[in-house]
């Protein structure tokens, strides 16, 4: 009975196991870091600063080598398969997108190739292509309006709303958002958390997308 209750339970999409990472070779930042993202789930980790959040999600994108970090112990498992071994650009392919802390955007871009370079590591039409920037700009209205603006004389939330928005264009079946709410005002990071429990319910409900699309948020 207690196997077949096991086999009834869909595997988590991200399986964080009893992770240990350590910079530098000493300075040891996270111990024994366990967390489960289920298909479909929205999952915040929450933190003071200096917690580990951050660096949770970079060994998850396998983005701490360019900081001298390193999974010392425990695995990372994304659909069912080992990832803490793969380069951060094998992890994109397979659809586990980041959008880093600080809302990068390519400021001399206007908003809309912003957009379109999310594509790029993708094999698309232009159709195709064209057909996911309308979904973003049904989910992001105010990028529809801005999207011949330089990315960089657009606020705050707006050049947020791009940074997720270009992580979108890439199809992704898991976003890792860092801090999305992070200095910005109280009415724009309602906007924003809303768009973002929009985009996962319509991916569930109607597959807008071709994949499904989850979502790890930091401080949600
Ligand atoms: N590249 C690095 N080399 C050495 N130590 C680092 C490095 N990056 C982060 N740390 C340390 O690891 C710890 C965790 O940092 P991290 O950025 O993951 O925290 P955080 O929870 O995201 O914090 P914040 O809320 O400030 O963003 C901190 O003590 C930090 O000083
Ligand atoms: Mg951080």
């Amino acid at each position: 009975m207690a196997t077949a209750a096991i086999h009834a339970l869909p595997a988590p999409l991200l399986d964080v196991n009893g992770i240990e990472v350590i910079y530098n070779h000493v300075i040891l930042v996270l111990k024994g870091v366990s967390l489960q993202v289920p298909e479909g789930g929205i999952v915040a980790l929450l933190g003071a600063n200096g917690a580990g959040k951050t660096t949770t999600l970079k060994a998850v994108s396998n983005l701490l080598a360019a900081e001298r970090g390193e999974v010392t112990k425990g695995y990372i498992e994304f659909r069912g398969e080992r990832v803490d071994r793969l380069n951060p650009s094998e992890l994109v392919k397979r659809g586990a997108i980041q959008v880093m802390e600080g809302r990068h955007c390519f400021p001399h871009l206007s908003v809309e190739e912003n957009l379109l370079t999310g594509a790029y590591s993708r094999k698309a039409s232009r159709a195709e292509i064209r057909a996911d920037l309308e979904k973003v700009y049904g989910f992001f209205p105010r990028l529809k309006q801005r999207r011949t603006s330089l990315a960089g004389y657009t606020s705050g939330g707006e050049q947020q709303m791009t940074a997720i928005g270009r992580a979108l264009m890439a199809r992704p079946r898991m976003i890792l958002l860092d801090e999305p709410s992070m200095g910005l005002a109280p009415q724009i990071v309602e906007e924003i958390f809303e768009i973002v429990r929009n985009l996962n319910e319509a991916e569930i409900e109607r597959f807008l997308f071709a994949e499904l699309i989850r979502l790890v948020l930091l401080r949600f």
